[in-house]
C-alpha cells in the first residue's frame, strides 16, 4: 500500500475528492495533509475526514533549505512514499525533489504547456480562448514544466465568466485526479516516464 502525503494550500476540494475516492482503492491511502499555510481550509476538511494534517509556516524559517528540511523530515516520519500536489501554492524545491524524484505530481487547470504559473484560469480568459483544461503532470523544479501524464479539454463559452469556467474546470479535476491517482498506483508507475493514456 503506497503512502501518499497530499499538500494543499487552499480551499482543498481536490484533497476532499481524492480522500474520498482512495477509501475504496486497496493500493494507496492519504496518510497525510500538509499546508504551508495554517488557515487553509483544507486543513478543516482534514480534521472533518479523520486524515492526520500538519501545517508549517514557511515565514517561521530562515530560508527555504530549512523550510523543506522540516517538511522532509515530517514525510519520513509519517513513511511517505508519494506526494499528490493539489492546490499547493509553493515551488518544491530540490531539498524534497531529490528525495521524491519521480515521486510528485501536480494539477493545473490549464491544458500545459499554455498558461503555466498563477491564475490560470484568468489567463485563458484573457488570451480570448475557446478551449482550455486540466493537466496532471510529474513535477521538476519548473513552474509547472514536468512531464504530462494525463490532459482533458474544458470549452470556454463565451458567457464563461471566471466562476463558471472555474467550476466547469474543478468538476473535471475532481473526476481526473482520482482516475490517475487508481492509474498510476495500480501499476506502482509513479516512477514511470510515460503517459497513461
Ligand atoms: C485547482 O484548480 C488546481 O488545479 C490548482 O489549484 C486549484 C486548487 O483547488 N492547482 P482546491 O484547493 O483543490 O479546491
Amino acid at each position: 500500500m503506497k503512502r501518499v502525503a497530499v499538500f494543499a494550500s487552499g480551499n482543498g476540494s481536490n484533497f476532499e475528492s481524492i480522500v474520498h475516492a482512495s477509501k475504496l482503492e486497496e493500493n494507496y491511502e492519504i496518510v497525510l495533509l500538509f499546508s504551508d499555510q495554517p488557515e487553509a481550509y483544507a486543513l478543516q476538511r482534514a480534521h472533518n475526514l479523520g486524515i492526520h494534517s500538519v501545517s508549517l509556516s514557511p515565514s517561521h524559517y530562515p530560508d527555504k533549505t530549512a523550510y523543506e528540511a522540516d517538511v522532509l523530515a515530517l514525510l519520513i516520519r509519517n513513511r511517505v512514499d508519494s506526494i499528490v500536489l493539489a492546490g499547493y501554492m509553493r515551488l518544491i524545491g530540490p531539498t524534497i525533489l531529490k528525495h521524491f524524484e519521480k515521486q510528485i505530481i501536480n494539477i493545473h487547470p490549464s491544458l500545459l504547456p499554455d498558461f503555466p504559473g498563477l491564475n490560470a484560469i484568468e489567463q485563458s480568459l484573457e488570451a480570448g480562448v475557446t478551449e482550455t483544461g486540466v493537466t496532471i503532470h510529474y513535477v521538476d523544479e519548473g513552474i509547472d514544466t514536468g512531464p504530462v501524464i494525463l490532459q482533458e479539454k474544458v470549452s470556454i463559452d463565451p458567457q464563461d465568466t471566471h466562476g463558471t469556467l472555474k467550476e466547469k474546470i474543478q468538476q473535471v479535476e475532481h473526476r481526473l485526479y482520482p482516475q490517475v491517482l487508481k492509474q498510476l498506483y495500480r501499476k506502482d508507475e509513479v516512477v514511470a516516464e510515460t503517459s497513461i493514456n
